[in-house]
């Protein structure tokens, strides 16, 4: 289920495959006869729709959020991270079947992608009331490096993808927020509180199974945190830190502070 999600262009059809997978799954669960968790061989890149053309960061145009185009702009960057993120949570799901996870690692991944997909389509819908569209615009190619990086490191997923990708979210939400709340416009607002309310949750299944494998390999959380993060993500973490959710996902400070700094110990 999980590949066969990853492999389809279309972003809506990618998260309507995402919504009925997850429905499956979760009635499967209910009835007490879950589905087996098999092994799968994922695509190291997940399909893609023609559009939007994905460029290098610093060639993505940047538009002030003031105007109608930056609110435009500033959706269809979340669109582009919330059809990410669907891919990132199949990924795990498919990406490590061979490491044995207790049922519960599943049952959130598949939440946590049904949630994106939702986020997608929330997103989606917005642009689509402002008169423009997913793939409209060019999007940030590179998205996709945190999860090629950590492709055969289940530890580095969980540090990097939901303990510092997603808990970003955490941080920026708020902002937008207030953005489309100045702009008058309530669909994008009561759209972005969905999406901010449901991460925390992302991020909290992240640190949990992340303590849960250090745990299991009688690994000090903390220090591996910091070697893992430094070790996948490119450049520091950027203050400010919405240290509230973060902590509300069970992130405390000394995780992501000491990581706003370069590490001068390291070798390379
Ligand atoms: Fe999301
Ligand atoms: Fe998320």
């Amino acid at each position: 289920m999980a590949v066969e999600v990853l492999s389809t262009d279309d972003g809506r059809a990618k998260t309507a495959l995402s919504h009925a997978h997850a429905a499956r799954w979760r009635a499967a669960r209910d009835a007490g006869t879950p589905i087996p968790v098999g092994t799968a061989s994922p695509p190291l890149q997940p399909a893609r729709p023609e559009k939007p053309d994905l460029r290098a960061p610093r060639d993505v145009p940047r538009r002030r959020p003031g105007t109608a185009a930056g609110r435009i702009a500033l959706l269809h960057a979340v669109a582009h991270i919330e059809l990410n993120a669907v891919d990132l949570h199949w990924d795990i799901i498919a990406r490590f079947g061979h490491v044995p996870m207790p049922q519960g690692f599943y049952d959130d991944w598949v939440r946590a992608a049904d949630e994106e997909s939702k986020h997608f389509n929330l997103m989606c819908d917005c642009l689509e009331a402002l008169g423009s569209h997913y793939g409209a615009l060019p999007a940030h190619a590179g998205m996709w490096r945190a999860a090629e990086d950590t492709v055969d490191d289940l530890f580095g997923r969980l540090a990097v993808v939901p303990m510092v990708l997603e808990a970003r979210g955490l941080d920026v939400t708020p902002g937008m927020i207030e953005i489309f709340r100045k702009a008058d416009i309530t669909q994008a607002v009561q759209a972005l509180e969905t999406i901010y309310a449901e991460e925390v949750g992302h991020v909290a299944y992240g640190s949990k199974w992340f303590h849960y494998l250090c745990g299991r390999h009688e690994h000090d959380p903390k220090p591996m945190f910091h070697a893992l993060v430094r070790k996948y993500f490119h450049g520091v973490l950027k203050p400010p830190f919405n240290a509230e959710k973060r902590a509300e996902a069970g992130l405390p400070p000394d995780f992501y502070w000491p990581l706003t700094e370069q590490d001068d110990s390291a070798t390379d």
